[in-house]
């Protein structure tokens, strides 16, 4: 049977772009698949021993970096963005789409839910694993990406950019924890432009198309929907209906996660469940990874 697998880094909140990219479909496909691993990508904790689940990921991610070429990775976009606002760039962010990939064949995953920005990430596993193949034997499956029902969800403030955890302006992400308060605030000072109905144009009106995706992705209805419904509205309604839509969305989320933070003990249990789940499997592919190239 195929393997769902995905991954989110630990650092922040999960937001309603994380959310709408990716999280939303993880939870769908547990009605659809039986075998599914999801996991917190901890890099930062690489060198930590108590992260049992690092070191074969550590490995089979240098395999495949002996497989990549420069060539390959410097074609990728976020390389290429984030290696121009800094000269001091590490090797570890230039190679972390291969470890990405390591993450992804460790487990034969077959399918990826991830949001738009991971698409070319998600090639270059393929990439990968169809080079392996091709020199050591068939061993890894070619992972597709599964994309969300948004697939990429834009800054509040900035629709040139994407809704991101990092993002400098506090207004800029809506976090699937905010209060209620939090989230009409961030939307009511959500940039839009100077017509007030509301339509999906994302070249000509790309703030306003943002929100009506965020309503789409959130409602399940098509942005035609969402226009038609709304179109009584002015955007500053449409921004308040849209508030009080993901205040609802939200409001057992934030009470379970908060609930949760109560319950270390419950969390740490789970993970270690995970863990024990996922380093069996693991280590199987990392061992036959390995009597492949001939160092086992
Ligand atoms: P991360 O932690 O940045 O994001 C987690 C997921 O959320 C999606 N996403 C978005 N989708 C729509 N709109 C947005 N504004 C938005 N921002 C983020 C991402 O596409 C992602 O699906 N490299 C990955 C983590 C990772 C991984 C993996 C994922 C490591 N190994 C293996 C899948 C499989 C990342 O940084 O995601």
């Amino acid at each position: 049977e195929d393997r769902v697998f995905s991954g989110i880094q630990p650092t922040g909140v999960p937001h309603i772009g994380n959310y709408l990219g990716a999280i939303q479909n993880w939870v769908k496909l547990q009605d659809q698949y039986k075998d599914i691993i999801y996991c917190v990508v901890d890099l930062h904790s690489i060198t930590v021993p108590q992260d049992p689940k690092v070191p074969q990921h550590a490995e089979l991610g240098w395999i495949l970096m002996c497989l990549c070429t420069m060539s390959r990775l410097k074609l990728l976009p976020q390389w290429k963005e984030k290696s121009k606002t800094s000269q001091h760039v590490g090797v570890g962010l230039f190679n972390y789409p291969v470890l990405q990939a390591a993450d992804i064949l460790l487990y034969k995953s077959a399918v990826v839910p991830v949001g738009d920005d991971q698409v070319k990430h998600l090639e270059l596993a393929r990439d990968l694993a169809r080079l392996f193949n091709n020199k050591y034997g068939e061993i890894f499956p070619e992972p597709q990406h599964m994309l969300g029902s948004s697939h990429r969800i834009k800054s509040l403030r900035d629709p040139a950019v994407k809704m991101s955890k990092s993002d400098l302006s506090k207004l800029g992400h809506v976090d699937i924890t905010d209060t209620p308060e939090n989230i009409r605030e961030k939307f009511k000072k959500s940039k839009s432009d100077f017509t007030s109905n509301i339509t999906y144009d994302p070249v000509e009106r790309p703030a306003i198309s943002n929100l009506v995706d965020i309503y789409a992705g959130i409602t399940g209805l098509s942005t035609e929907q969402v226009c038609e419904d709304c179109k009584n509205h002015d955007t500053l309604n449409f921004k308040l209906a849209l508030a009080d839509i993901v205040i609802e969305t939200f409001k057992p989320v934030r009470e379970e996660v908060n609930r949760l933070l109560e319950d270390k003990g419950h969390i740490d249990k789970v993970l270690y469940k995970g863990y024990e789940k996922a380093s069996e499997i693991a280590e199987q592919t990392l061992q036959e990874t390995k009597k492949a190239i001939g160092v086992s």
